[in-house]
């Protein structure tokens, strides 16, 4: 028999594919790691299980007790899922502009939703962080994930991600090519491979142009899930514990323009239905591919599937409202100030 346990049995040893058409004439061969396949759809599967095993181990969460973040994206549904299997309770703080579908998914594993505003500074009571700290902190048996700053997040990705992309290519792996949200991805996944590898593969950061990760003036932007934007009211800027900068070797500053046409592109040219940030990461990885030859291997981690956001990349209407000329029938025109700008805070 073939079976298994336990759903957490099945998070991880995601497949790695070949790019085949979007690549063009590119020299080197480019794969994608499609995280989409875990069992709640993302790479996040990876580092809830993780950081519920690391709080059990450590005594914070304990039988009856309530898992708490601040998010409306992958991370809930993957603390959802194990939140569920596992019988805790599970409460969610999320920003008001989140789409309707992301709080049915959450609401459907059984959590409970508190819907903060969208458009406040980090240090503000209501911003969806400090009502996540405050119900972790009154609610008897609470327990803040806290994926931000939680070391179980990044040392999930140096347990799974990078062995598994270790063996998956022989260790042939030359580079490896992530966008950074919480940096959790990018830092545990890229210290292992430069460890395993005596230093021979190159981490490249994948960036939204105006994040402040690559040295951008953290001004909005419409790719979800990745890089840092600062609120202008924002005061203290404290960048995740999750993420160690020192892993990143260089960095690509990809455009919205670049990352949605890449991933509209990977949809209908290779069959892989992904996000924006999947497309801001292989815009960045074909650059980098066509600098290297034949003998290198570069790695891009998806992170996530494009089904959350068929009512914004996949929607023409949605597209044609960013002015960025992405459609056939579209002038390109400079980016509207009053386009809906729908940015990182808060989505992951
Ligand atoms: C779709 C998507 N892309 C990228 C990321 C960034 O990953 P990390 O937080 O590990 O840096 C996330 C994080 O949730 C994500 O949901």
């Amino acid at each position: 028999m073939d079976v298994h346990a336990s759903l957490t049995d099945v998070v991880g040893n995601t497949p790695l594919v070949r790019l085949n058409r979007v690549t063009g004439t590119v020299p080197a061969p480019v794969h994608v790691k499609l995280e989409y396949v875990n069992p709640g759809g993302s790479v996040k599967d990876r580092i809830a299980l993780a950081m519920v095993e690391a709080a059990e181990e450590a005594g914070e969460l304990r039988p009856g007790g309530t898992v708490v973040e601040g998010t409306s994206g992958n991370t809930g549904v993957g603390l959802a899922m194990v939140a569920a299997q596992r019988g805790y309770r599970c409460v969610f703080a999320i920003p008001e502009k989140s789409s309707a579908e992301k709080i049915a998914v959450l609401r459907a594993y059984g959590a409970e939703v508190i819907v903060c505003p969208s458009d406040v500074p980090r240090e503000h009571p209501a911003h969806v962080h400090s009502v996540a700290e405050r119900v972790a902190a009154e609610t008897p048996g609470g327990w803040l994930a806290n994926q931000y700053d939680n070391p179980a997040n990044p040392g999930a990705h140096y347990r799974t991600t990078g062995p598994e992309i270790w063996r998956q290519t022989d260790g042939r792996v030359t580079h490896l090519v992530s966008g950074i949200g919480t940096g959790g991805t990018i830092t545990g996944t890229g210290e292992y491979l430069k460890e395993v590898s005596g230093g021979r593969v190159t981490v490249v950061g994948a960036d939204p142009e105006a994040s402040l990760y690559s040295g951008g003036d953290g001004s909005p932007y419409h790719v979800e899930s990745i890089g840092r934007f600062r609120h202008p009211e924002t005061v203290d800027d404290t960048w995740p514990r999750s993420y160690h900068p020192a892993v990143v070797d260089r960095f690509e500053r990809v455009s919205d323009r670049d990352s949605l046409l890449t991933a509209r592109r990977l949809a209908r040219e290779e069959g892989l239905l992904v996000g924006g940030s999947a497309g801001t990461a292989v815009a960045a990885a074909l650059r980098v591919a066509a600098e290297l030859g034949p003998e290198d291997f570069v790695v891009v981690l998806l992170p996530g599937s494009g089904r959350n956001y068929l009512s914004k990349v996949f929607d023409d209407d949605w597209l044609r409202g960013l002015g960025l000329g992405l459609l056939d029938d579209e002038v390109p025109s400079e980016p509207s100030p009053t386009a809906e700008a729908r940015i990182a805070g808060g989505a992951l």
